[in-house]
């Protein structure tokens, strides 16, 4: 089994490049089918996440031509309207192909969307916001087909914030007949990140950023290049390993201007954190304290995807704390594997009440999904002795190489099969 192994206890020191986003780069992949000739996609991130969607899109007619961080996408053949259920199967992001294959082709068959086990994750504020617009989708046991002769504009009240939903309503107005309006948007950086390639490919999006995005259709799009910001979650996530493991960081490229509540919330707990427009540069000297009550919100609040990495820091923190989770309904997997290590954590519905401890010890643990596998690498290198975190490959959807990251920060980890070593 793919595992990583972590021999924990050292503070950390370095520095390290954060890498493009996953949750940026994956709509804008979609974006790209909008275009009929080629998109240049620069600072592309190197994770199976993107391989999936690259692989989605090439079962589609499109032509990716890869060069390190920099995709070329072209989506002039676009043809097959029917998406591989293998990696539909195992990849949510492949729901906002629909909006964009739905405007090329008017037609689309597809299983329901995979992705982390952090809860239901139904999709029917896309198929219904779809159908607002013409669209009419048959729904099968496994997955659906849909149907559209033609896209037309329409006001969405979304009854709460939906990032998917947002992406795929952007998607399938930006040429579509009139005016759509979204109102109760999602706010996500990425969703700025997207309205901005369409419109820089000729879209006409006002609002981006707000909660009330106005779109007004257009015949076509043209071809652009654009360049994928940095990764806040990445970012979040080795700002909070310093949290953890204590030291000296600096995070260079991370959009400090996307994480005003998380770099908050690492201040309430006792970190240094100094902005600049090179990056995010982090000291954690003393012991960490525990934070006033934190709970996860759409942007601009906390985010959900580092509710598991601050939970992690706050099992070391002194005194107790409150964490709630707010977006997703079972997002705390990661509970029963650090209280394997010796945290101390009780449940209370959709919250965890944290009493610190002044360390964790080293175990054999298991990663069920993105996010709290990540959270899981933290806490082994902040542990005493050593850590086998199970299921590297949940990891490695959203981090290029957290191992080499973490060992650039001097923390001594390696990629490893956990079956092999045992024989
Ligand atoms: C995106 C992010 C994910 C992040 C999440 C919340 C990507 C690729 N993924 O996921 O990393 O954790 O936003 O910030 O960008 N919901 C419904 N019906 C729907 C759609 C959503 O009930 O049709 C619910 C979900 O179950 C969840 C909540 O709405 O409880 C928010 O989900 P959503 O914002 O859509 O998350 P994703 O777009 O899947």
């Amino acid at each position: 089994m793919n595992a990583i192994q972590i021999y924990g206890g050292n503070c950390l020191e370095g520095q390290i490049k954060i890498q493009g986003s996953k949750n940026a780069a994956l709509p804008i992949l979609a974006a790209a089918l909008l275009i009929n000739g080629i998109c240049e996609i620069e600072n592309c991130p190197d994770i199976s996440d993107v391989y999936h969607m690259i692989r989605l899109m090439e079962s589609l007619c499109c032509t990716i031509d890869r060069n390190g961080h920099t995709l070329k996408i072209n989506a002039r053949q676009l043809a097959s309207h029917i998406m591989p259920s293998d990696s539909v199967g195992v990849m949510r992001s492949s729901i906002t192909l629909l909006g964009a294959l739905l405007a090329r082709t008017g037609n689309v068959s597809m299983q329901y969307p995979g992705g982390c086990v952090i809860g239901q994750r139904p999709i029917d504020l896309h198929l219904q916001g779809l159908r607002r617009m013409g669209v009419v989708i048959e729904e099968r046991e496994d997955g659906f087909g849909a149907y559209a002769e033609k896209l037309v504009g329409t006001v969405h009240k979304l009854p709460f914030v939906s990032v998917g939903a947002t992406e795929n309503l952007i998607l399938a107005a930006v040429l579509a007949q009139g005016e759509t309006v979204i109102e109760n948007a999602a706010r996500e950086p990425e969703i700025y990140v997207l309205c901005d390639f369409l419109n820089q490919a000729g879209a006409r999006i006002k609002g981006a950023g707000t909660s009330r995005l106005v779109i007004e259709g257009v015949k076509a799009l043209h071809e652009v290049s654009y360049r994928i910001p940095a990764d806040r979650i990445v970012a979040g996530t080795y700002l909070s390993a310093c949290l953890c493991s204590g030291g000296e960081v600096f995070l260079q490229e991370a959009p400090c201007t996307q994480m005003g509540a998380v770099i908050m919330a690492a201040s309430a707990m006792g970190a240094e954190a100094y902005e600049s427009r090179e990056g995010l540069h982090v000291i954690c000297r003393k012991r960490r304290k525990m934070p006033p009550k934190l709970w996860t919100d759409s942007y601009p609040g906390f985010p959900t995807d580092l509710q598991s990495a601050f939970l992690t820091a706050m099992t070391l923190a002194e005194g107790t704390g409150m964490l709630e989770e707010t977006i997703f309904e079972n997002r705390f997997r990661i509970v029963p594997e650090l209280q394997k290590m010796g945290a101390k954590i009780t449940y209370r519905k959709n919250m965890v009440m944290v009493e610190g401890v002044t360390c964790l010890h080293g175990s054999l643990l298991k990663a069920e999904e993105l996010r709290g596998g990540a959270a899981l690498v933290l806490a082994g290198a902040a542990a005493e002795g050593a850590t086998t975190v199970l299921n590297r490959h949940f990891i490695e959807r959203g981090y290029e190489d957290i191992c080499k990251d973490l060992r650039m920060l001097g923390i001594k980890c390696e990629k490893t099969n956990w079956e092999e070593r045992n024989d």
